[in-house]
């Protein structure tokens, strides 16, 4: 199976590990496995041998996922390797060579090069700027026909920062039900809307042919845990359990546990996230006050926003030399087809944030191209 370079995998590898200020990340400052265990005084895991342990995920955990919804019962969950096992199997699971599929973009790469690969006919739809980037219904309904089989959009959004409001998600519900069409939300960041209930609606919850997938590492900040999951009908779900057993077995069980423990005290890891979030937002908005060589939206959830910058210069070519300069690393846009854009993350440690944000102004003042 050929498959497209995964091109900002591919930056942040080359680039993270040499940057003083990174301003790439998609995560919340991550939590210590001692913040983990401040919520656990019973150290079970201490005593626990390192088995599959189960193979579908410990009921303990699909109880805690199935509490981020409304309307799923733990037969509709798949526990997965992160958000990217998770909308990987789905794919898997769910496509064919000729399916046509669209996907919104700007996006996590996955969400078109794996149905690509998959010999799937893919039309990507544009958020765009003008409509603070939010998905245009009258262009969705001109796109999706009677053969569109599955459409595809992160909600809230990487690498925008917009969220769908719940009544516009009801408006695309009602476009796909029309045409018969599966949705697949990547709701990797849902529980991180800045304003309002922090968790959007999410797709499964509202229509029969909705999947969510959804893991540890934004929302909860523990990337490293590596656990998602998928909510999906039960027709659906015995497909990707499918596949699932020929590339997963279980997770970890150190992560089945831990995750358990996180989610089962979500509120205090929100709390502290938020308090990430908002200093992040405010420092941003400061600096944006004060910077006339860029546009940027301000973000309404999610980790990170666009910045679009006013300067003839190819955002790769820009993002190496401020790095080179100033030890400053930004995701240019044209590793996700958004060129003249940059993709900053937000809720990084406030030093790396303020520090990094000077030095991209004083990088816009003489740019060297
Ligand atoms: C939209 C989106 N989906 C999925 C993932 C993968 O996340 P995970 O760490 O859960 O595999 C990411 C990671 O950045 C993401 O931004």
């Amino acid at each position: 199976m050929k498959i497209d370079s995964f091109k900002i995998e591919d930056w942040m590898n080359k680039y993270c590990p040499i940057a003083k200020y990174d301003l790439t990340s998609t995560c919340i400052a991550p939590l210590s496995v001692n913040n983990l265990f401040s919520f656990d005084n019973s150290r079970e895991i201490f005593n626990t041998n390192l088995t599959y342990g189960e193979i579908q995920g410990s009921e303990r955990l699909k109880k805690a996922i199935q509490s981020l919804y409304t309307n799923q019962k733990q037969e509709n969950i798949t526990v997965t390797h992160g958000a990217i096992g998770a909308n990987q199997l789905v794919f898997l699971s769910l496509l064919e060579k000729g399916d046509e599929v669209i996907s919104i973009l700007p996006a996590y790469q996955q969400h078109y090069s794996i149905p690509e690969s998959l010999g799937a006919k893919v039309k990507k739809g544009f958020l765009k700027e003008e409509n603070n980037w939010l998905p245009d219904l009258k262009e969705l309904e001109k796109t999706v026909s009677k053969k569109t089989k599955l459409l595809i959009f992160t909600n809230p959004n990487n690498p925008t920062g917009s969220v769908i409001p719940d009544n516009m998600l009801e408006k695309i519900v009602e476009i796909a039900k029309e045409n018969n069409i599966w949705i697949l939300s990547d709701e990797v960041y849902r529980g991180l809307n800045l304003y309002g209930n922090p968790y959007s609606k999410s797709i499964a919850d509202i229509y029969d042919k909705g999947i969510s997938t959804g893991s540890m590492s934004k929302t909860y900040s523990l990337p490293g845990l590596r656990v998602g999951w998928i909510a999906a009908r039960e027709d659906l779900t015995d497909r990707i359990i499918t596949h699932r057993e020929y590339n997963t077995i279980s997770m970890s069980i150190l992560d089945d546990y831990f995750s358990s423990i996180a989610l089962e005290n979500k509120n205090a890891i929100s709390k502290r996230n938020f308090e990430i979030m908002r200093n992040g937002v405010n420092i941003l908005k400061n600096w944006l006050n004060s910077e006339p060589n860029v546009n940027c939206i301000l973000p309404q959830g999610g980790t990170t926003v666009l910045i679009r910058y006013k300067k003839n210069i190819p955002s790769k070519t820009l993002c190496e030399n401020l790095l080179k300069q100033t030890g400053t690393a930004l995701l240019p846009g044209k590793t996700f087809d958004m060129e003249g854009y940059l993709r900053l993350g937000y809720c990084v440690n406030e030093n790396v944030l303020k520090n990094g944000l000077l030095c991209l102004s004083d990088y816009l003042l003489n740019p060297m191209s």
